[in-house]
C-alpha cells in the first residue's frame, strides 16, 4: 500500500488560506491588472503543489513554517506586479514555444564586458558584431558591484541590484537586454547564489553580530564543528588557501567560506536566506535576463559527515527556484554550473530544475583525445553519458572562464583500459608543456601540494599549439594548430546542444601573461585566458590573410551552416565505434535529417572504410556539407589531419 500523501490538500489549503490576505495587501495595484492577474494564479496553482512540497522539505520543521508560506507568496505576487509588460509578453510568446533552446538556431557567446568593450555603454556599439558572427544567446559575465579586489573575477557579489561602478549601472543593463531582445539575442547572466562577497551588506551586518544576519552565514564560535566538516571537505583553492573556514575578526567566529576567504557560504537551512535570494533571482528576471547561470549549485547545502556537495537539498531549492521562476517569469531558464563529478552533473539536469547545463566531460575529454589523437575515453564516455532528460540539452563549450578540471569517471577509463591517476598526471604534464614534445601552452591552476592534483588555464588557441607554433615561426605547425582549433569547434557546434563560444576564440586570441604583473590577479592563472587583447574585426576583416581573419570566417561558417540543418536541433546524438582509434564519430538526427559527424583527433590522415560508412547509413552518394564535396557511394571516408566532416546521409 502506498503511503497517504498528505501534502496536496494541505498545499491548496494554505494557498486558499494565504492567497486572499495577499490580494489585500496589493489591491490597489491588483485592481489595475485584473485582467492579468488570473494567468498568474492559473501558474500559481499550477506550481503551488510541487512549490509547497519543496519548501516544506527544506523548512517544515520549522514552527514557523507557515509564515515562511505566507512570504514566498507575497514575494512571488510583489515580483510579478513590478515585472515589466514586455518581459510579460515575452514570457507568453516563451510559454507557447517553450522549447526554443532545442532549436538548432541558438548559438551561444560569452564575454566580460570590462575586457571586451570596456563598459555596458559600449557594449551596445557591438550587437552587429553578435549579429555578423551568428550569436543569440549572450552569457556577460559576472559585472555586479564587487569589492575592489578581492573578488573572484566578479563572483564575490556585494549588491545582486547593483552593477559595477567601472562596467554601468542596472538601468544600462536593462536597456541593453531590451535592445538585444530586439535583435533576437537572449541575455544569460550569471546568479551567484552560493556565496556573497564579505562586503555585501548582510555580510557586514552579520560582522556588526546583528543575530538575524549571523544566521544568513554559516558561523560557528570555535573549531569544534568546522573540524569535524573539514574532514570529509574538498579543498577547491588550495593553491590560495587551506580549508574551508576562515577566521572573521569582527565576529570572532568562523565563518563558512567554499571558494576564497572572502566568499561567505550562505546558509539555505534559514528560510530567511531562500526567501532573500529568490527575490535577487527574481529581480535580474525583471531586467530582462532570460536565462541564469547558477554558479557553483553544487555547495548550497552543508550536511555533517558528507563533502557537503550534491546534497539532496541542494536540488531542491533549485527546484523551489525553478517553480517560483515558472510562476512569476516564466521565459527564465537555468543553466547549472556544476563543475563536479559526471554522476552528480547529470543529476541537475531536468525540466524542473535546471533545463540546461555545461558540459564540462566533453570539454575535458576532447582535450584529453586532442593530447593522445585516441577518441576511446571520449567516446566511451560519450556514448554512456550524453543523454539528458527530454527538453532539456547541453551547453557545450571547448574553453571558458575557468580551469580545466579532468572531471572524467574512474571506471569509464579502467573499462578501456586506462589508469584514471595516471592519465590524469600526463594530461597534466602535457597541457602544461612539460611532456616531451607537447604543443600546448598551459598554464598550472591551483597546485594542491597535499594530493598533487593540479588544474589547467589557457586559451584555446594556446592550449591547441598556436602560441608555440608561431613562436617558432613553423608554418607547418601553424596550420597544425588551426585545424586543431577548427576541429574543436567543428565539434562544439556540431554535437548535441548549444554551443557557447568564449568570445576571442573566434578570432584566435592566445594568452595573455599581464596578469602576473597585477598583483591583485598573479596568483590566480585563470586570468592568462582572459585577456583584455581585442581584435579589430572591422580593419582586419578587409584583410584575408591573417589568421584572426581564418579563424572568425570558420567560425561564422560553421554556425550559419548549423543554423540550416535541422538534424542539429537537440534531438539527441548516437555516438558510433569507428574502427579506428583516431576517429571520434556521431549521428545527429532530427525531422527526417541524418548527419554523420567524423573527426579526426590524429595529425596524420585517417580512413573509415566504406562498409562502416553503410553500416551508419550512407548507402548512396552523400555531401561533406562543410566542404560541400560530394562522396561517392562505396568509397573509403578519408579525413586529412584533424579534419572533421558533417556527412549528409539522410
Ligand atoms: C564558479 C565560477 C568560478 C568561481 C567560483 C566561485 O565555479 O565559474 O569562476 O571562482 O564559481 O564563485
Amino acid at each position: 500500500m502506498t503511503e497517504y500523501d498528505w501534502r496536496p490538500e494541505h498545499a491548496t489549503k494554505s494557498l486558499n488560506r494565504i492567497l486572499p490576505e495577499v490580494e489585500k495587501t496589493f489591491a490597489a495595484e491588483l485592481g489595475r491588472v485584473s485582467h492579468e492577474w488570473q494567468k498568474f494564479k492559473n501558474r500559481l496553482h499550477r506550481e503551488w503543489e510541487r512549490l509547497f512540497a519543496y519548501l516544506h522539505q527544506l523548512y517544515g520543521w520549522q514552527y514557523d513554517f507557515f509564515y515562511t508560506l505566507e512570504q514566498i507568496i507575497n514575494t512571488l505576487v510583489q515580483y510579478w506586479l513590478q515585472r515589466p509588460a514586455e518581459l510579460k509578453s515575452l514570457d507568453e510568446k516563451r510559454e507557447a514555444d517553450p522549447f526554443w533552446f532545442l532549436s538548432e538556431n541558438v548559438v551561444g557567446g560569452v564575454l566580460y564586458v570590462d575586457l571586451f568593450s570596456d563598459n555596458l555603454a559600449k557594449l551596445d556599439e557591438h550587437i552587429s558584431y553578435f549579429k555578423k558572427l551568428g550569436i543569440n544567446y549572450l552569457h556577460l559575465m559576472p559585472l555586479f558591484a564587487v569589492p575592489k579586489e578581492n573578488n573572484d573575477g566578479g563572483y564575490a557579489v556585494s549588491d545582486y541590484r547593483g552593477i559595477n561602478p567601472d562596467i554601468g549601472t542596472m538601468e544600462e543593463l536593462s536597456k541593453l537586454a531590451a535592445a538585444l531582445r530586439d535583435e533576437g539575442i537572449s541575455l544569460v547572466l550569471d546568479f551567484v547564489f552560493n556565496h556573497t562577497s564579505d562586503e555585501h551588506i548582510w555580510a557586514q551586518k552579520a560582522k556588526s553580530k546583528d543575530p538575524d544576519f549571523m544566521a544568513y552565514y554559516h558561523t560557528y564560535p570555535n573549531r569544534e564543528l568546522p573540524d569535524q566538516f573539514q574532514k570529509h571537505l574538498r579543498e577547491i583553492f588550495p593553491a590560495v588557501r587551506k580549508g574551508s573556514f576562515t577566521w572573521c575578526e569582527e565576529m570572532k567566529r568562523w565563518v563558512w567560506t567554499s571558494f576564497n576567504s572572502f566568499q561567505w557560504d550562505l546558509n539555505y537551512s534559514n528560510p530567511e536566506v531562500f526567501r532573500a535570494m529568490a527575490e535577487e533571482m527574481l529581480f535580474l528576471a525583471n531586467q530582462g535576463v532570460e536565462v541564469l547561470r547558477l554558479d557553483a549549485v553544487a555547495f548550497i547545502w552543508k550536511r555533517l559527515g558528507t563533502n557537503c556537495e550534491n546534497q539532496p537539498e541542494a536540488h531542491t531549492i533549485i527546484r523551489a527556484f525553478n517553480a517560483m521562476a515558472k510562476i512569476v517569469a516564466p521565459c527564465l531558464l537555468f543553466k547549472s554550473e556544476a563543475i563536479v563529478h559526471p554522476d552528480n552533473v547529470i543529476q541537475y539536469i531536468h525540466p524542473d530544475e535546471c533545463q540546461l547545463s555545461y558540459n564540462p566531460l566533453l570539454m575535458a575529454l576532447l582535450w584529453e583525445a586532442l593530447a593522445t589523437r585516441v577518441v576511446r575515453l571520449l567516446e566511451h564516455s560519450m556514448r554512456n553519458r550524453y543523454p539528458t532528460p527530454s527538453g532539456c540539452t547541453w551547453v557545450n563549450f571547448v574553453r571558458c572562464h575557468d580551469d580545466i578540471g579532468w572531471t572524467f569517471d574512474d571506471q569509464d577509463a579502467r573499462n578501456i583500459g586506462i589508469d584514471p591517476a595516471s592519465h590524469r598526471r600526463f594530461l597534466n604534464k602535457f597541457y602544461t608543456g612539460e611532456y616531451p614534445g607537447s604543443f600546448a601552452k598551459g598554464v598550472p591552476f591551483q597546485f594542491n601540494t597535499d594530493t598533487g592534483d593540479v588544474r589547467i588555464s589557457g586559451t584555446l588557441s594556446s592550449l591547441a599549439g598556436l602560441e608555440d607554433a608561431l613562436e617558432k615561426q613553423d608554418s607547418e605547425l601553424i596550420e597544425q594548430a588551426v585545424r586543431r582549433i577548427n576541429l574543436l569547434r567543428s565539434i562544439l557546434v556540431s554535437i548535441g546542444g548549444i554551443p557557447l563560444l568564449y568570445i576571442g576564440d573566434e578570432w584566435g586570441m592566445l594568452n595573455d601573461y599581464t596578469y602576473l604583473t597585477d598583483p591583485g590577479k598573479a596568483s590566480d592563472s585563470r586570468w592568462v585566458h582572459r585577456s583584455r587583447k581585442r581584435w579589430n574585426d572591422r580593419e582586419d576583416l578587409t584583410d584575408q590573410d591573417t589568421l584572426e581573419w581564418r579563424f572568425f570566417h570558420e567560425m561564422v561558417k560553421l554556425f550559419s551552416l548549423r543554423k540550416t540543418l535541422p538534424a542539429l536541433q537537440n534531438g539527441g546524438m548516437e555516438v558510433i565505434h569507428i574502427e579506428n582509434p583516431h576517429l571520434f564519430g556521431y549521428i545527429r538526427a532530427f525531422g527526417g535529417q541524418k548527419i554523420l559527424v567524423v573527426n579526426n583527433f590524429a595529425e596524420k590522415p585517417q580512413t573509415m572504410d566504406a562498409l562502416q560508412l553503410k553500416a551508419c547509413g550512407a548507402t548512396k552518394d552523400v555531401i561533406d556539407l562543410i566542404k560541400n564535396e560530394v562522396l561517392s557511394s562505396g568509397k573509403d571516408l578519408v579525413l586529412n589531419g584533424h579534419q572533421s566532416v558533417w556527412l549528409d546521409i539522410s
